[in-house]
């Protein structure tokens, strides 16, 4: 590979494609009628203490703008059989459209709109945001947590959506 910026972005975006991640749907907005979300993997625990994740954010998104200006969001762990959600919000839409195409019930908890029936929802206080080239990664403080032990983590790589199989 040369070191052409463009070969090295399409590089990349391979690499990724060989490296399967969780699928979530970062949600923000206080109340559904205001709120939105985006599908995303880039997404990783960061400390225990002070417990905090971070999800990197287009800044082009309709989100990210929710995201800066509620300082909260909400990362929602996706299982396998809701798949349609991860599709629905990481097509184009309203944010009303997003959550209605998902078909998915909704609770307002610590400030944000979590999914219902995820394997986790994690909430959060936004702590510090990084400019990184295209995106900005959102450091969250957490702040609430609901934990499921019924289902299997949706995940994304080799170009579509599949399991993790343990040996
Ligand atoms: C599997 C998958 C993972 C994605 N991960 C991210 C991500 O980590 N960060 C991001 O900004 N967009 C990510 N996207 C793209 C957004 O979901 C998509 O651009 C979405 O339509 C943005 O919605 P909005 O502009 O209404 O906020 C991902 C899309 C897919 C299908």
């Amino acid at each position: 590979m040369t070191e052409d910026t463009n070969d090295l972005a399409t590089g990349l975006k391979q690499a990724m494609q060989n490296a399967p991640a969780t699928v979530t749907v970062i949600t923000a907005g206080a109340t559904l009628s205001e709120a939105n979300g985006l599908t995303a993997t880039s997404v990783c625990s960061v400390s225990m203490d002070p417990p905090s994740i971070l999800v990197c954010v287009n800044r082009d998104s309709n989100s990210h703008q929710l995201i800066t200006e509620s300082g909260r969001f909400c990362a929602n762990y996706l299982s396998l059989d809701q798949k349609a959600i991860a599709e629905s919000f990481a097509s184009p839409g309203t944010g009303p459209e997003k959550f209605e195409r998902a078909n998915t019930r909704v609770r307002e908890e610590s400030g944000c709109i979590a999914l219902e029936g995820c394997l986790a929802n994690i909430c959060c206080e936004v702590s510090q945001v990084i400019a990184a080239g295209t995106h900005s990664v959102f450091i969250g403080t957490v702040k609430h947590v609901s934990v499921s032990d019924n289902g299997v983590p949706l995940l994304y790589g080799l170009r579509g959506f599949g399991v993790f199989s343990a040996d």
